[in-house]
């Protein structure tokens, strides 16, 4: 089982225990303004994404961890790794992303998360190269970003948004 420490966090794969507190983050609308189609997701739709993830583990090799804060056991939120989809310049190519609980903002965890993520992705996979995008506005997402030194590549429109294109050779990741 894949499980990283950090100095704060446990990533880990998903526990059945884990669709209650992910589906309340999910019902957060302020943390989902910027995820996926933009509104909050059920209890049922969260539980489709952690099958889904889990299933994505079983196939690549990698995923979108559970967050964990060592110590108290609580979930945090979800960060990690998946083939992208959309938008059209990213499909097909490995994407970091992240969401936390509002109570647990701007404490570095995204940082210490997505970090170890990609020595994950590097040390652990072979992979070597995870893109990222950012809606225009997202400032947190953006210093997560800087922090990672994932470098804007692009840009492309959506209906709804703009997105910033993000890249890192993680080859000369250190
Ligand atoms: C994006 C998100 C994961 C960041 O989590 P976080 O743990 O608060 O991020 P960090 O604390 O690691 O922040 C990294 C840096 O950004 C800064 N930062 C955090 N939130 C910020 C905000 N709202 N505005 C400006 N800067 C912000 C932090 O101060 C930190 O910089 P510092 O280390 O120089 O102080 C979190 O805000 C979130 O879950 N948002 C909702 C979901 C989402 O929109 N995800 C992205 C799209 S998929």
């Amino acid at each position: 089982m894949t499980e990283i420490r950090t100095p704060r966090l446990l990533l880990r794969r998903w526990l059945d225990d884990d669709l209650v507190p992910l589906s309340e983050i999910h019902a957060d609308p302020v943390v989902m303004r910027r995820v996926g189609d933009g509104s909050p997701r059920s209890l049922e739709q969260t539980a489709e994404d952690i099958e889904a993830w889990e299933e994505e583990w079983d196939e690549e090799g990698f995923g979108v961890f559970a967050v964990e804060l060592l110590g108290s056991g609580e979930l945090a939120g979800a960060v990690g790794l998946s083939v992208a989809d959309a938008p059209a310049e990213i499909a097909g190519q490995v994407a970091i992303s992240w969401r936390l609980g509002r109570v647990f903002w701007g404490q570095g965890y995204a940082s210490e998360a997505a970090q170890a993520t990609l020595e994950f992705a590097v040390q652990d996979r072979g992979l070597d190269r995870v893109v990222a995008v950012c809606r225009t506005g997202d400032r947190a997402s953006a210093n997560v970003l800087d922090k990672l030194g994932m470098q804007r590549e692009g840009a492309t429109g959506h209906p709804d948004h703009d997105l910033a294109v993000h890249g890192i050779d993680l080859t000369q990741y250190q």
